[in-house]
């Protein structure tokens, strides 16, 4: 798979890629609606990567982002399928784009916790689901969280009654939210 170019600065309704100096290194940043949705951060690629080794078979992800973990993913020769849902249309014709060509890879506008039902009706069934759909909940070096956590929590919590019904029911199947810089996996 041929290395992503890197991005270039954009506008697309309300989300921008904005390439900034981190340090002495450049990083693109992505914000949407005034908020920074995601940073191309050595972190944030290295989380990206170790998640893309750990999915197998047919993968769904919600939260685009900026698409860190795709070609981690797709460079994962057990990753039959990847299947993203990002909510902000803006946002996925920003990073589309960049993303690439495979037909292994299916991107969909709509909002997670609308579209588990019309997946299911389909008979769709995945292996691994992931959500990356939380913004702004950090750590500081305080231990304090910033962002609504609590809320977060919540929400992943809903979202795992939707979605349980669509995991395979080999026991191997996962679901997992990256929430709060922390790895959770769920199990229904
Ligand atoms: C933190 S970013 C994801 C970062 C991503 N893992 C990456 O590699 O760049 C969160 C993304 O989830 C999207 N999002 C937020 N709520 C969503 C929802 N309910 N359904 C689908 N996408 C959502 C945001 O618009 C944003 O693009």
């Amino acid at each position: 798979m041929r290395q992503r170019p890197a991005m270039r600065e954009a506008q697309h309704g309300s989300a921008s890629l904005r390439n900034v100096a981190l340090g002495s290194r450049p990083c693109t940043v992505l914000i949407g609606d005034g908020h920074v949705k995601m940073a191309d951060l050595p972190s944030e690629r290295a989380a990206n990567t170790r998640l893309g080794r750990a999915v197998w078979g047919n993968v769904f992800v919600g939260g685009l982002g900026l698409g860190l973990f795709v070609e981690p993913m797709l460079r994962n020769p057990q990753v039959r399928s990847l299947t993203i849902a990002e909510i902000d249309p803006d946002v996925a014709a920003l990073v589309a784009p960049y993303l690439p060509v495979s037909p292994r890879l299916s991107l969909i506008v709509g909002d997670v916790l609308a579209l588990a039902a019309p997946f299911q009706q389909h008979g769709a069934l995945f292996d691994c689901i992931h959500f990356d759909i939380w913004l702004g909940t950090v750590v500081t070096a305080h231990g304090a969280w910033l962002g609504d956590y609590a809320q977060h929590l919540r929400e992943f919590d809903q979202l795992r009654r939707v979605w349980s019904p669509l995991l395979t029911d080999d026991p191997a199947a996962m679901m997992t939210a990256w929430i709060g810089g922390r790895l959770r996996a769920l199990r229904s």
